[in-house]
């Protein structure tokens, strides 16, 4: 998530200086980010339980919408560029909002 973090300002800094092939090169990063090992996602997967699908759905809805940013940055369209990160972030935020909470509570104990 850390790393994820880091790389959407790579390509906020890459947009600004229109450098669409640092954007091609990040976005399929942050679309295939690094799944969490196979025990921290059993426990994920257990702790969410009903809401299991709803995770995963966000997750692909950042897949899709990454993807989408790396395809205009390859054809330079730094305005379809613009739109897929915004829907990116739309994704990233979605998520944080209805589990970051509780994850961070669950998994962390304490400190939202
Ligand atoms: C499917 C759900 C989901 C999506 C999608 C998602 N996140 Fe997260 N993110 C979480 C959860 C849950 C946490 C809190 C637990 C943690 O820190 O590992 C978190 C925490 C974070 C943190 C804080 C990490 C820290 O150590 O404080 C950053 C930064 C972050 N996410 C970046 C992103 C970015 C950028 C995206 C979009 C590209 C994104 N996330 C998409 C679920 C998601």
């Amino acid at each position: 998530m850390q790393e994820l973090g880091e790389q959407m300002q790579l390509v906020a800094g890459a947009i600004s200086r229109e450098d669409w092939e640092a954007v091609a090169d990040v976005a399929p990063k942050i679309a295939k980010h690094r799944a969490p090992s196979f025990t921290e996602k059993a426990r994920i997967m257990a702790f969410l339980g009903g809401h299991a699908a709803e995770f995963r759905a966000a997750d692909r809805l950042t897949h899709d919408a990454a993807m989408k940013m790396g395809g205009a940055a390859q054809r330079r369209d730094g305005e379809g560029v613009i739109q897929a990160y915004a829907e990116v972030q739309q994704a990233c935020l979605a998520c944080h909002q209805a589990h970051r909470k509780e994850f961070r509570t669950h998994f962390y104990g304490g400190a939202p």
